[in-house]
Parts: structure tokens; sequence; C-alpha cells
């Protein structure tokens, strides 16, 4: 087992401790100790796991001393040293929260550190505007460290896999709305600095634009209980309408899944009204007509597709991977989904 992950290693997202990666489901073990349903072939986590969004995966670090228990007691297999990565840089302790192929995002003390980007100075001005106008829920960016890694505050609270079911009751959807609503008032005066680089390539912004986060979904808002604290991840952030966050957020949160992911991974007790949830969603964030919300989640998903392909073909990581793995399949089964059930939303 631990010489197939070996080989397989250097495919792996989230490297060797990630079981969801086996080709063979009847051996992945998180699926197991997950109850997951081995007869259920249609929708395996198998490719598409990224621990940073995946809301079940017990391949995460918080499942980690679960799973190496259950295998000291349960199976005859080897496990390879699991838990927290913890080293030493100097005398700080440095924990591991992402340790994807592509990145390791680790914590030192009160603050993250993240690989630096061509994007990340203009994503520091952009985090520097917040701290100006009082916008406490995003991270303060504390420049960049020996190691030329970005270094931002930590906001402590859930987030990543943890924070799904937090927008599951109206409570937390409106939150969530809410958040991003307040995000888009506090940068509508943010102007980026001369020769601003954005990852999408350096988009100017237009008149009915704000910079957008880009990749606002569930896992990245930190919550403490059932409050959001914090957004994190502000690599994908550019200048957009505000729909293209709007869209986004709607797809993970209606959201734009069918009732057996919603019940199996996204934490509902029964399946959603996903009408008035996008209504929700929608007034809270002040949106007065839901009209041609629906095609624009539509147009997002596309979007967001296309991306991943570019991205992949060009050979950028994780996108290789994901695409390698099977995603952009997913991914058009997704849109296809939207399509047929759009009248689920109308
Ligand atoms: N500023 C932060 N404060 C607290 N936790 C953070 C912060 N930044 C990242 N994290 C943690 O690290 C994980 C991965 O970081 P993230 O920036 O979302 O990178 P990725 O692109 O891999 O999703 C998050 O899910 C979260 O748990
Ligand atoms: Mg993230």
């Amino acid at each position: 087992m631990i010489n197939l992950l070996a080989q397989r290693a250097s495919a792996l997202h989230l490297g060797l401790a990630n079981y969801c990666w086996l080709l063979d489901l009847d051996k992945a073990l998180c699926l197991k100790l997950a109850n997951a349903n081995a007869t259920d072939r249609s929708r395996p986590l198998a490719g598409m796991c990224d621990s940073a969004r995946c809301p079940q995966a017990t391949h995460h670090l918080c499942h980690r001393p679960v799973w190496a228990d259950s295998a000291a007691h349960t199976c005859d297999i080897e496990m390879p040293v699991l838990g927290r990565t913890c080293n030493f840089t100097g005398m700080a302790r440095e924990e591991v929260m992402q340790d994807g192929a592509h990145r390791q995002v680790v914590r030192i003390g009160d603050t993250v550190r993240r690989p630096a980007q061509p994007w990340t100075p203009t994503v520091h001005a952009l985090l520097q505007h917040l701290e100006e106008v009082g916008f406490r829920y995003a991270p303060r960016p504390l420049g960049f460290d020996d190691e030329g890694r970005e270094v931002l505050t930590y906001i402590d609270g859930d987030a990543g896999p943890l924070a799904w079911e937090k927008v599951v009751s109206d409570d937390g959807l409106r939150a969530f709305a809410r958040l991003l609503r307040d995000y888009h008032e506090a940068c509508a005066d943010f102007s980026p600095p001369s020769g601003a680089t954005w990852s999408g390539g350096g988009a100017d912004l237009g008149d009915e634009d704000v910079v957008c986060h880009g990749d606002f979904g569930p896992w990245n808002v930190v919550w403490q209980g059932d409050r959001p604290v914090g957004i994190i991840d502000w690599d994908f952030a550019r200048p957009a309408p505000r729909l293209h966050d709007v869209a986004y957020a709607l797809e993970y949160v209606a959201p734009f899944r069918d009732d057996a992911e919603c019940l199996r991974w996204l934490h509902y007790p029964a399946p959603p009204d996903r009408r008035r949830r996008l209504e929700l969603f929608c007034t809270v964030y002040e949106i007065n007509s839901t009209e041609g919300i629906v095609d624009a989640v539509i147009t997002r998903q596309r979007d967001n597709a296309d991306l991943v392909r570019r991205l992949a073909e060009q050979g950028h990581e994780p996108q290789a991977t994901w695409a390698s793995n099977g995603l952009l399949s997913q991914l058009g089964d997704r849109i296809t989904w939207s399509l047929t059930h759009r009248h689920l939303f109308e």
C-alpha cells in the first residue's frame, strides 16, 4: 500500500497520506472510515480531492489522528507517520495547514506563510486598503519572509472543509451573503497600484467593477462558531463585476448540486429548497431581482471550467493534476446538471 502511494506520490495533490487517490476504491481507507457506500461509484472523491475545499475528505489533517488510530487497531497495513507536520525554522514552530503538491501553507505563531506569486504585491495592496478602511474580515499583509513567502496574519477559527456546514442554516447563509456584500463595499474605493498584476492577468478596473475575491466559497471563509470572521485565500482576486463573486458563491451555497451530494457531503439534513436559498442570498446581498442569476451561475461555471482547462494545458498545478484525474469532465457534468435543473432555482 505504501509503495503504491509512494509511486503515485508525485501526482498526488496531498502527498503520501491520501488514500482518496487510489484507483481502487475498495482500498480507500478514508472512504471506509467515512462509511461511504462502496457500491456507489458515481461520485468517488478519487482525483477530485482538494483538502481546502472538500467537505468530507477524511484525509484532512484534522482527521489524521482518527485515521491513524483506526489503522493501528483495525488494519494490517503499515501507515506512514501521520499527524500534523512540524519542523523548526530557528525556534519558530511551523504547522502545515495545506500540504498540496502545488503549495504549502503553514502557520507560524500568529502568522500564515504562503508561496508568493507574481500578483502577491498587488493582493497585499488590496489587503492593506481593507485594513485602512477598517474591514476586519481579511488577513493583514505583513510582507515577505526570508524564504520569499508572503506573510499574513492568522485568523483563528474553522475554515476549509470545516466551513461547509456553516452555510447550511439560513443564518449561516445570511452571514455568508452579508460578508460578501460588506467586502464589496469595503473594496469599492480601492485603486490598484500602477502596474497591478492579478492572477487572471492584468485586467483594468471597469466602471462597474470591483476587485472580486475570485474564490468566494464556504471553504475560504473562517468561522468562529456560526459567525464568519475572515475571508482567506486571495490569489484569484481580480477586477470584475460583483456578479462574478455572487454567481460563484451561489453555485456552492444555493447549491447547484444534486440531492445526493447535498445529503452525503454537504451536511444538509434534507434536500435544500434551492430557490428559496438563492432568493435569501440575493435579498441579503441587496440584489433586487433574481432574474438572470441562474444564467450568471452557469456562465461562471463555464468560465471556471475554461480557466481550469487553460491553466492545466499550461502545466499549472493543481489544475494539471485535477485535469488528468478527470475534473474537467466532472465540471462538464455540473454544468449539464445546472442546465437541466434550472427549474429548481427559478
Ligand atoms: N490567514 C489565515 N488564517 C487562518 N487560516 C488560514 C489563513 N490562510 C490560510 N489558512 C488555512 O490554510 C488553509 C489553506 O490555505 P488557503 O490560503 O485557502 O490555500 P489554498 O489555495 O490551498 O486553498 C485554509 O483552508 C485555512 O485552513
Ligand atoms: Mg483556500
